[in-house]
């Protein structure tokens, strides 16, 4: 029903996926895998809604007390994640990775500690550095293909570094696990513990595989809602990011005060109108498109798999549980991560993130954005097969 093996010309777009490449030193005919946007259009309804304003012609403030842009919110959260919000926990902000840094300075003060899992979505060190915290990393276990907590060493570090916040990323990019809910009670009772807060990154929460399923952090347990500032968005799940909008639920009232003060220092008021009427939109009337989306996204993921197991003896994959980031583990082609790069990117032409990028544990992995329609993502891997030399 809908196409998602139309190709999009995307060049000359202001594209950051496709129309950066020279000026961040990549060769000009490249083909994008890395930053996490996909090549699909967003569904029809957020087209209209988008259309019809256009058509409408006035773009005047917006404001932020809309009760249907709420209801759609509420709604999916309840619906898809059994999670029953209330309107006064929202807030909304132009990104989540400008909630994190508002989140960050909300809860902390200079010097700081603040926990991460890396590797890990490299803007969480980046947000705590340029905040002037202390990043305390805290990398995830890798054992037989798969990647777990350290909630041992994460305790030690706790009490030892005095720290003070911690940065969840769930579902996480970009090892791709989806927590379970024992996995996330866990860490969740740490921090409850000790009063560590917790910044919840779930921007990629509707991309979840059969078999495993997407939990709420604050659905868990109220006290892990009374900790957290919970971080959600349309843009992943739509492909929005353009359109700068994302949802931040924070139950606890002093801490929702604190960092709508704090959103304020930052001159920051009314939303994007757009971002608000494609979000409404697409929660409302999406779901049929994503539930598609996910199937198309299943399909390539079964072409990946094939790939490398039949025909690519240097990689390997690192199942995905969620998003549609793949972590491939290049360790068996014995490549430093500069041989590495240099023939994906000078010999195959392509553009993935190179794993170091991603933090501690990262060396030696590569990961691969694959929401693009099929035959792109065919072309990238014959590419990296005929770079490698077979
Ligand atoms: C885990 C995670 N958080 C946040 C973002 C970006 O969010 P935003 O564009 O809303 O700042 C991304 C984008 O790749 C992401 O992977």
């Amino acid at each position: 029903m809908y196409d998602f093996d139309k190709i999009i010309d995307r060049r000359g777009t202001h594209s950051l996926k496709y129309d950066f490449a020279p000026r961040r030193g990549k060769p000009d005919d490249i083909l994008p895998f890395w930053v996490a946007d996909m090549d699909f259009a967003s569904p029809p309804a957020v087209l209209d809604a988008l259309s019809q304003r256009v058509r409408h012609g006035v773009f005047g403030y917006s404001d932020n007390a809309d009760e249907g842009y709420y209801n759609a919110i509420s709604r999916w959260y309840e619906k898809r994640f059994g999670w029953k919000t209330r309107p006064e926990w929202l807030v909304k902000t132009p990104g989540v990775v400008y909630a994190i840094c508002t989140a960050i300075r909300t809860l902390t003060r200079p010097g700081d500690a603040v926990l991460f899992q890396q590797p890990v979505y490299y803007p969480f060190e980046g947000s705590v550095r340029i905040n002037d915290r202390r990043p305390v990393v805290n990398p995830l276990i890798y054992e037989d293909g798969r990647y777990r907590m350290d909630l041992e060493l994460m305790e030690r570090q706790i009490k030892d570094e005095q720290v003070k916040l911690f940065i969840l990323c769930s579902p996480h990019n970009p090892v791709s696990r989806v927590w379970t809910k024992e996995e996330l009670a866990a860490v969740g009772r740490l921090c409850a513990r000790y009063g560590v807060y917790v910044i919840a990154d779930e921007i990629h929460g509707d991309f979840v595989f059969p078999g495993h399923t997407h939990h709420v952090f604050a659905s868990l347990d109220p006290d892990f809602a009374e900790l957290c500032i919970l971080c959600t968005a349309p843009t992943k799940t739509f492909n929005l990011a353009g359109l700068q909008i994302s949802n931040i639920f924070i139950p606890n009232e002093k801490i929702r005060h604190a960092f709508i003060r704090e959103i304020k220092r930052t001159g920051y008021s009314q939303p994007n109108v757009m971002g608000l009427l494609a979000c409404q939109a697409a929660y409302e009337q999406g779901e049929e498109w994503l539930d598609e989306l996910l199937k198309y996204l299943s399909g390539n993921l079964s072409l990946l798999r094939s790939f490398l197991d039949e025909r690519f003896p240097y990689a390997s994959l690192v199942e995905p549980e969620g998003t549609y980031l793949a972590w491939l583990d290049f360790h068996a082609s014995g490549l430093s991560d500069q041989e590495l790069n240099d023939i994906l990117l000078n010999k195959a032409r392509l553009w993935l993130d190179e794993g170091a990028m991603f933090g501690a544990g990262g060396e030696g992995f590569q990961r691969i954005n694959f929401a693009c329609p099929k035959s792109l993502l065919i072309e990238g891997l014959e590419r990296m097969e005929k770079a490698f030399g077979r």
